[in-house]
């Protein structure tokens, strides 16, 4: 889960990590309210999870309440990248004398952590590491050891920070991955970590990206920071019920198990549907090995729930799971939806026990379902019937 700028400062303020006054608010009126609260300049900074805000307009910065309204009433509705604007954060102006760039995240290639930091910071840190790959220190970070006061020194130092500021910038490097660390994130990223006039450094914008395998057991206070508004309402229900469960813009419901399966489910789908009006794959549902009942109903009823949807397509390889077992699957779950299945549903089973699988459901006769000997012909069935 990606956080909020909002919701990245207060995660660093609580580490200690020092950051400016920011209020959050949704209507022009508040803003103009926060900023009489905050006093001087202020920033109307747009909260979308999306990059360059600055650049699209999102950020401005205002010397009056009256001209943080006017901000306000210029950034909220602003798309950004696909993102509405809705809620903006005013956050207290900083005399800036340098900005710079810090990093720390997961680096999945080399199963470890890394480091991003650069004296040159505010601008795009992707840009930079094209145009001036020199200027963007990477180093590796142990997971065992992190950034302690040491390590913090030697990133700094390797970003070409001047002597009399590693001290204290590498003081904020120990507390930015203290906040990595402790909250299980898989990147903070400070993008402009400045140098104030006064001279204090001071992280002026951050990017949290937190791991959602670990919050759910270890962090279940990150659950309150789940935009519930800008979820998907079908999504959000797939996630209760613990499904792998993506809401695409077509119209063949498709359920499947294992993600490689999924995918090329997807893409045959979309083939098959060129011949079919043009129809194309609804969802990505990979409903892993077991496919219970239960589990086979959670995913139909989420799909169903789906307006947009006219058939569904479930392609299911039997392996540890039996194709039995599925067979079953589906049977029951049609019982416990009822009157809630309505759409047409063309299966295509294979693997183990599949003669077994195909004679179960070929006897329970149910009038929604259709069998399908191949992936390809399960494919144009289903598309077929999705733009009947
Ligand atoms: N509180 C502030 N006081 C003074 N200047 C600020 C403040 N916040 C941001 N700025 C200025 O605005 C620039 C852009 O701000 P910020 O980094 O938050 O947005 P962005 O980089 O455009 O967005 P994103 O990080 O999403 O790409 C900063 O580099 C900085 O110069
Ligand atoms: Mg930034």
């Amino acid at each position: 889960m990606d956080l909020y700028e909002y919701q990245a400062r207060d995660l660093f303020e609580s580490y200690g990590v020092p950051v400016l006054a920011g209020i959050v608010a949704d209507t022009p009126e508040e803003v103009k309210a926060a900023a009489e609260k905050l006093g001087g300049v202020v920033v109307v900074k747009a909260q979308v999870k999306t990059g360059g805000r600055g650049k699209a307009g999102g950020v401005k910065v205002a010397k009056t309440p009256d001209e943080a309204y006017e901000a306000a009433k210029a950034i909220l509705g602003l798309d950004i990248k696909g993102h509405v604007v809705r809620r903006v954060m005013v956050a207290a102006g900083a005399r800036i004398a340098k900005e710079f760039y810090f990093s720390v995240l997961l680096d999945r290639a080399n199963r470890s952590y890394l480091s991003l930091c650069s004296v040159e910071g505010g601008m795009e840190i992707e840009q930079l590491a094209v145009e001036k790959p020199e200027a963007l220190a990477r180093i590796e970070v142990n997971p065992l050891t992190g950034i302690d006061k040491d390590k913090a020194l030697e990133i700094a130092k390797a970003a070409n920070f001047p002597e009399e500021l590693l001290d204290a910038v590498s003081d904020v490097f120990v507390k930015l991955y203290e906040v990595y660390k402790g909250e299980d994130a898989t990147l903070v990223e400070v993008n402009p970590l400045v140098l104030t006039e006064e001279g204090d450094v001071i992280a002026l914008d951050g990017k949290v990206s937190l791991d959602d395998n670990a919050s759910e057991v270890r962090h279940p206070q990150h659950e309150e920071l789940a935009d519930k508004a800008t979820e998907d309402p079908l999504e959000a229900k797939a996630k209760e019920s613990g499904l792998n469960y993506v809401k695409l813009d077509g119209q063949v419901g498709i359920i499947g198990n294992g993600a490689g399966l999924v995918m090329s489910t997807l893409d045959v789908v979309a083939y098959a549907g060129e011949n079919h009006g043009g129809v194309k794959p609804a969802n990505f549902l990979d409903i892993g090995g077991g496919a219970s009942a239960t589990v086979m109903a959670a995913g139909l009823d989420v799909i169903l729930g789906d307006p947009q949807v006219k058939s569904v397509f479930v392609n299911v390889f039997g392996g540890i799971t039996s194709c039995v077992a599925v067979a079953e699957g589906i049977v029951k779950a049609l019982e416990i939806l009822g009157d809630a299945a309505t759409k047409p549903l063309v299966v295509r089973l294979d693997g183990n026990q599949v003669e077994e699988g195909r004679a179960i459901l070929a006897s329970a006769n149910h009038p929604l379902v259709t069998l399908a000997a191949t992936m390809d012909e399960g494919a144009d069935k289903a598309a077929e019937l999705a733009n009947a």
